[in-house]
């Protein structure tokens, strides 16, 4: 058993299904909220599953992610698809760039930032790699709970790959315990890489009055990755995609 971040190809396979209508919905996002949008950062960009889909469709894009093995496979891969795309190994809270128009960070990245003055200083760092106008998309679990769980089963290259993703129980401190098993069969073999960690249990104010302070003013909230299922405020619990603009 070990971690799913250092097995890259394994996360890509079960998370990579397709992720066209994730950058379907990013694209239409950026349009609606921020205007012209040609730079684009990702925070936590993983594989690059969504970042490479963007750089496929003209945006200059770079993404960071602090695992070496999975900013290492996202370059390779782009590399080999003959997309351009600019991965950094860097802590989304502590990075320096800046004449971005547009971020983003998918799958509930950044609830891998469990305090506050973790969260605080991602939000300067977005706010200041932002030009004013341009916007941070965050794709986050509300108040996840013991009890929520998913199961899904992928298949590439002869490779198949069993998710398994739960939220264990509640921990102190605005945390929860998450745990994302995959079960691997390759080449007559199985083996299983584990994840148990504890997870920020991101709630609306995280999403609203914390980047507030910071420029980061919400403008927009969905429920999925339909542009149409745009509501006026935020749930209490469940899925959001919260759009901040930086002013
Ligand atoms: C849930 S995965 C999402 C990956 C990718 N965005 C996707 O949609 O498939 C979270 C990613 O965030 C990265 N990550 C976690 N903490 C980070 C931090 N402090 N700074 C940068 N990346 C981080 C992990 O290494 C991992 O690749």
């Amino acid at each position: 058993m070990s971690g799913v971040y250092s097995h890259p190809l394994y996360y890509d396979i079960a998370f990579g299904c397709d992720p066209t209508r994730e950058a379907d919905f990013y694209c239409e996002v950026f349009k609606r909220h921020a205007g012209s949008v040609r730079r684009v950062l990702e925070l936590g960009c993983g594989t690059g599953r969504i970042l490479i889909e963007l750089a496929k469709r003209g945006f200059y894009c770079v993404g960071l992610d602090i695992s070496p093995e999975m900013a290492k496979f996202c370059a390779r891969k782009a590399r080999r698809l003959g997309v351009p795309v600019v991965v950094l190994r860097a802590d989304m809270t502590d990075f320096h760039i800046s004449g971005f128009d547009a971020a983003y960070s998918a799958i509930n990245t950044v609830s891998a930032l469990l305090t506050d003055e973790k969260l605080e200083l991602h939000y300067s760092c977005v706010s200041k790699a932002l030009r004013a106008g341009g916007v941070y998309v965050i794709d986050a679990a509300l108040n996840p709970s013991p009890g929520d769980r998913e199961e899904w089963e992928e298949e590439r290259d002869g490779i198949t790959v069993r998710a398994e993703w739960e939220v264990v129980n509640l921990l102190p401190r605005g945390r929860v315990l998450d745990r994302l098993r995959l079960v691997v069969r390759e080449r007559g073999k199985s083996f299983e890489l584990l994840d148990e960690s504890p997870s920020r249990r991101m709630s609306p104010a995280d999403l609203s009055e914390l980047p507030g302070r910071f420029g980061l003013e919400p403008v927009a909230w969905y429920l999925s990755f339909d542009p149409e299922d745009e509501v006026n405020s935020p749930p209490e619990r469940g899925r959001v995609i919260a759009v901040l603009r930086r002013v």
